[in-house]
């Protein structure tokens, strides 16, 4: 746990941890898989669990900021240019969301608070 982030975690049989996916609200803070477990379906699973958990809590929507190469084929989209801040800058074209409910990602707008 870090302070107001909650963390899923992959393990292996062990319990040996495989890699990570980090959320705070209703953002991706933190997604890492350890390197010689990646390509495996790790990090689509992380990220499918979080979209789980998200929408069982009445989520409408998960931001991130990454690669839309990566996330678009999890079904992340560019959100729309000046509507939402966050709390330093970011390239527009990597702030990306996942519609949890249909038309989220075009009703978002606001600031997205730190901590
Ligand atoms: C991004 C990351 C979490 C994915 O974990 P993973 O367990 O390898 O993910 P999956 O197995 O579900 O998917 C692997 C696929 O994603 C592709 N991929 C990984 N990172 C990518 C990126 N930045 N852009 C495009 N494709 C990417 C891989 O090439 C692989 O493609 P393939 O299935 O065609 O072989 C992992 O690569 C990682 O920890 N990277 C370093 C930290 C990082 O970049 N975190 C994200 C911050 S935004």
């Amino acid at each position: 746990m870090i302070a107001s982030h909650r963390v899923l975690v992959a393990r292996d049989a062990n319990g040996g941890p495989l890699g990570f996916i980090a959320v705070r609200q209703c953002d991706i803070a933190g997604f890492y898989v350890a390197e010689g477990h990646r390509g495996q379906g790790i990090g689509r699973a992380l990220l499918e669990r979080c979209a789980h958990a998200a929408r069982a809590i009445g989520a409408d929507l998960i931001i991130l900021v990454g690669d839309e190469p990566y996330y678009g084929r999890h079904g992340y989209k560019r959100v729309p240019p000046g509507r939402i801040r966050l709390p330093g800058p970011v390239d527009p074209m990597r702030l990306l969301g996942l519609e949890l409910k249909p038309g989220a990602l075009s009703a978002i707008s606001g600031d997205v608070r730190g901590g």
